[in-house]
């Protein structure tokens, strides 16, 4: 989960590998380091802790002007996050190669141990250096850095994303990819890589995904794609369509407090061109992989996906249940690969991930895949490998997403969840043509809703602040308050580190009401009590048992709702929607909360303690 970046042109290379290292932060920031070639020369910085060390060392210690380099950011896996262990890592006994590494490299012991065998001093506790040792005595015996390259990469297991310099070819950038993101930035006279496009968007929107097992040799006029085996690969280049502002804060105070801001526009932009004002949807990117004939002999569909994104899955469950009449089991992907699903030719899998690159969640497609399942991904990534290993994508066009803590990606996941549950609605005659124009109607009308919560988030950040004492704090809900009750407690979790559990509120009786003393803090997401199925009278007894018990209830609950104020401490009001639509806006204030709260208590809400934003290995 560590961030990489390579760079070969005219710019300053320092300039564009820290520029690429800050927007990749996200992905780890145990420490961060660079390398570039000037003058014949391996220059190498590097620091523990966060980038800004890193920038501090190269002030106090300037790096030349170079052409050519490689930096990264690190999640530590082997060996603590220290000076010695951040990448990139030096190979052979004059230290003319630099090497640095996203993923986990198997079966380093036994590498190590060869490499020792041939003289190989180690000066980090990581599994990365013994890559640039073996490169690096390859190179010594035959001479050929591409070759050498090419001939330990194929002996590496594990996961893994290697770039390599070294000072007698100043101007090749080789890199390597297995289980592990990496992209291609085609410029002008001059190239890139990195992890995700996030690395080189402020200078080229042109790209290259590339594959599994391939091998790059970039150059300023040129950028050469083999397979590990040797033999050429090639790849369309794709066009970037996020903005490069849209990756830097903007004037607010983090990112997560930005990307909590951005939720309309995400919205939009996820229905933008899917629906037209008739509330009718297209969506070719679906059509074209799966025909109607396709979706109607859909008998079962699991949706697999971590974290966040888990809970943006269970939310398109009830829509798909309700809407498209099919029976839909939400997986953590983890759980799903490693047991024995039933899956069969007429089972869909759907993936969902911002990053698209949770290794959890493409070990489970390819598993899927394997059992003869078809996988539609819902994605925030353009150029992810989990886009690239599905048989169709439904882009959520979040913009890119900064701040560890998930927030725009899950409203815009939730929403493409639900364009999703329309078409196969639709498709099967679950829905009438009325009853699925009706829906999409209201979907249009999501993106102001979303505004208007917003407007009213101050008072949950009031409240966010005003509890930043608070020891523990639980969460309720019933149906799609469910998912957003367990991620308004993760939001608090990762960002306040404070224990937090989400429940389904018919669940609290049977065992955790025990947990209600006097003055805990429950936050309750109550339903609309006009819809005719409404469980509002459920909740509220839900309520009046713990406050019977001493629990100080915060409510969630629909504009016009005019019961719930009597049994609430306090009520925040989102306006009123469909049921199942109400998720993006109840989960609104929960972000507001946790972000108010953790910024109470100081801490960095972008980038919390052990965390990191992509969860590239398993
Ligand atoms: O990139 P993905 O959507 O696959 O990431 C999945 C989870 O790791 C992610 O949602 C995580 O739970 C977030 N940090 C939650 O805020």
């Amino acid at each position: 989960m560590c961030g990489i970046v390579g760079y070969v042109g005219p710019k300053s290379t320092v300039d564009v590998l820290i520029g690429g290292l800050r927007r990749l932060e996200y992905r780890g920031y145990d420490s961060a380091g660079v390398s570039v070639v000037a003058n014949g020369h391996l220059e190498t910085r590097k620091k523990a802790g966060k980038l800004g060390n890193l920038e501090s060392e190269i002030t106090n210690h300037p790096l030349p002007i170079a052409h050519i380099g490689i930096g990264h950011t690190r999640w530590a896996t082997h060996g603590a996050p220290t000076d010695q262990n951040a990448h990139p890592h030096l190979g052979g006994p004059t230290s003319k190669l630099s090497l640095i590494h996203n993923g986990i490299i198997e079966n380093f012991a036994e590498l190590k141990a060869e490499a020792i065998a041939h003289g190989a001093k180690f000066a980090s506790e990581t599994d990365s250096e013994v890559a640039a040792h073996l490169i690096a005595i390859e190179y010594e015996r035959n001479g050929d850095l591409i070759e050498s390259f090419s001939t330990v990469v194929n002996r590496l297991h594990g996961a893994f994303t290697i770039l390599v310099v070294h000072e007698d070819q100043p101007d090749v950038v080789l890199a390597a990819r297995r289980n592990a993101p990496l992209v291609v930035g085609l410029g002008d006279g001059e190239n890139f890589l990195g992890s995700d496009v996030a690395a080189f968007v402020e200078h080229t929107k042109r790209a290259i995904s590339v594959g599994q097992d391939e091998i790059v040799i970039l150059r300023t006029d040129g950028v050469e794609l083999r397979h590990f085996d040797g033999t050429p690969a090639t790849h369309e280049e794709f066009t970037v369509d996020w903005d490069a502002s849209a990756a830097s804060k903007g004037g607010w105070s983090s990112f997560m407090a930005k990307e909590i801001a951005d939720q309309p526009q995400a919205v939009a932009d996820t229905l933008m061109g899917r629906l037209d004002s008739d509330g009718l949807i297209t969506l070719p990117e679906l059509f074209e992989d799966f025909p109607v004939a396709d979706m109607k002999s859909i008998d079962r569909i699991i949706i697999v996906a971590c974290g966040t994104a888990s809970y943006a899955g269970d939310v398109t469950k009830y829509a798909i249940e309700k809407w498209a009449r099919v029976p839909v089991q939400v997986e953590l992907s983890h759980e799903f690969r490693y047991r024995s699903p039933i899956v069969t030719p007429n089972t869909l899998v759907v993936a969902i991930s911002q990053s698209g690159e949770t290794m959890d969640t493409l070990m489970a497609i390819r598993y899927a895949r394997e059992l003869g399942a078809k996988v539609l991904a819902i994605c925030n990534t353009q150029g992810a490998t989990l886009a690239r290993e599905s048989n169709a994508t439904i882009y959520t066009h979040a913009g890119p997403e900064v701040a560890v803590a998930s927030t725009k990606a899950l409203t815009a996941q939730i929403t493409a969840g639900y364009l999703l549950a329309l078409t196969l609605g639709s498709a099967r005659g679950a829905l009438t043509t009325a009853e699925a124009a009706r829906l999409g109607k209201e979907l249009l009308k999501l993106p102001a809703k979303v505004q208007d919560v917003l407007a009213t988030a101050k008072q949950a950040e009031e409240l966010g602040t005003k509890m930043a004492g608070a020891k523990s704090v639980l969460f309720l809900g019933r149906n799609v308050g469910y998912p957003i009750a367990m991620e308004g407690a993760l939001k608090l979790k990762e960002i306040a580190y404070i224990h937090a559990e989400g429940f389904a509120a018919g669940e609290l009786k049977h065992g955790p009401i025990a947990l209600i003393e006097e003055g805990q803090p429950v936050i309750v997401i109550v339903p609309s009590p006009d819809d005719e199925d409404s469980l509002h009278p459920k909740v509220i007894s839900n309520i009046q048992e713990i406050r019977a018990r001493g629990a100080k209830v915060i409510a969630i609950a629909q504009e016009g709702d005019k019961t719930v104020a009597d049994y609430a401490e306090h009520v925040l009001y989102v306006p009123q929607s469909d049921p199942i639509m109400a998720a993006v806006l109840d989960v609104i204030p929960l972000q507001g909360f946790a972000l108010a709260l953790a910024t109470a208590l100081g801490l960095d809400v972008d980038q919390p303690r052990n965390l990191a934003k992509s969860v590239t290995v398993e």
